[in-house]
C-alpha cells in the first residue's frame, strides 16, 4: 500500500484525489494537508482512503510520495520549514518550477517529478504529463488518463503551453451551438447535437493510427461539399495559423513563475 500525501488541497488536487479514489481495486492511503479545511474534510468524509493530517510535516512524515499542489507563489513559504526524507518521492503539480528548480527546496529528497494534470482527470480521461517517468509516480497515477512521459524537463513548457487550448475548444463548441439556436433550433437539441458530434470526432481521433492522423481532415470532407468549403475559407483566412502563432507567443513570453515566486 502506497501512502500519497497532498500538500495543498485546492482545485486540481481535489480533482486528482477524487479520480484516485474512484479507481477500482486500489487501496492507496491518501493523506491531506489541513489547510483548506472544508475541502480536505469533505474528501475524508467521502472516501475511507483519505485522512486529514494535523500538520504539513505530518503529511510528509507518513508519505511515500508527496504531491505539491499549491500555487507557484505559495511554494516557497509552504515548504520553507518542512523536512523531507531522502527516500521519498516528490511529485509536483506546480507550473513553472521544473524538478531541478524544486530540488533545493525539497532536499534531501532527490527523486522529483513534475506532473501536468488537466481537469478531465476527474473522468479518468485526458493526458497526464509525468516528467521524468519516475516508476513510483507512474504506478500511483496509473488509470487516471493517458500518462505522457517526458524525459527532458526543458520540454515541459512546450506541453504546458499546448494545453492552453481548453477554453478555446469550449468557445468553439458554444459558438456553433449558438449559431444553431440563432437559426431557430431549441438549445437542448443544438447542444446535444454538437457535443455528441465533438465526442464522436474525438473518439475517431483517438482510434486512428498516428500514421493516418493527417488524412483525417480530407477523410471528413466531400469534394466540393460543405465541410471542404468551410475549412478552405478558414484556412484561407489564416484561422489555423493564428492558433500556433498564439501558442508560440505564450511559449516565448508567458511567465509561469516570476523570479522570487511572486
Ligand atoms: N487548476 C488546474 O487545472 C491546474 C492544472 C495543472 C497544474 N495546476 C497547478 O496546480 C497548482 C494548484 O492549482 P489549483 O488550481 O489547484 O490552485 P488552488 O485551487 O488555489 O489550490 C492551491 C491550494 O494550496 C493551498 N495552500 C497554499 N499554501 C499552503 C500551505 N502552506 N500548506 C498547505 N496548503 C497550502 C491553498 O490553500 P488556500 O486556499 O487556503 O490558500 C489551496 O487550497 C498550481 O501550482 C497550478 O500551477 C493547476
Amino acid at each position: 500500500m502506497t501512502s500519497i500525501g497532498f500538500l495543498g488541497v485546492g482545485t486540481i488536487s481535489e480533482a486528482v484525489v477524487r479520480a484516485m479514489c474512484a479507481r477500482p481495486g486500489r487501496a492507496d492511503r491518501i493523506l491531506l494537508s489541513p489547510r483548506s479545511a472544508e475541502r480536505s474534510q469533505s474528501l475524508a468524509e467521502e472516501f475511507d482512503q483519505c485522512v486529514v493530517m494535523e500538520t504539513n510535516q505530518e503529511v510528509i512524515d507518513h508519505s511515500d510520495i508527496v504531491v505539491l499542489g499549491m500555487r507557484p507563489q505559495q511554494l516557497d513559504e509552504a515548504v520553507a520549514a518542512l523536512e523531507f526524507r531522502h527516500d521519498q518521492v516528490i511529485a509536483s503539480f506546480i507550473a513553472g518550477t521544473p524538478p531541478s528548480g524544486l530540488a533545493p527546496l525539497v532536499a534531501p529528497a532527490a527523486t522529483i517529478c513534475q506532473l501536468i494534470p488537466l481537469p478531465p482527470i476527474t473522468l479518468h480521461r485526458g493526458p497526464l504529463v509525468v516528467c521524468p517517468g519516475v516508476p513510483e509516480v507512474l504506478a500511483a497515477f496509473d488509470g487516471l488518463g493517458d500518462l505522457i512521459v517526458l524525459d527532458d524537463e526543458a520540454r515541459i513548457r512546450v506541453l504546458s503551453c499546448a494545453s492552453a487550448i481548453m477554453s478555446t475548444y469550449f468557445e468553439l463548441q458554444n459558438h456553433v451551438i449558438d449559431w444553431i439556436t440563432d437559426h431557430g433550433i431549441d438549445e437542448a437539441i443544438a447542444s446535444r447535437y454538437i457535443r455528441s458530434e465533438l465526442d464522436g470526432l474525438a473518439a475517431v481521433g483517438q482510434v486512428t493510427p498516428d500514421s493516418q492522423r493527417r488524412d483525417l481532415p480530407g477523410d471528413f470532407q466531400t469534394k466540393g461539399g460543405l465541410n471542404e468549403r468551410v475549412r478552405a475559407v478558414l484556412l484561407d483566412q489564416g484561422w489555423f495559423d493564428a492558433l500556433p502563432g498564439e501558442l508560440t507567443e505564450i511559449y516565448d513570453n508567458a511567465v509561469l513563475r516570476t523570479p522570487g515566486g511572486q
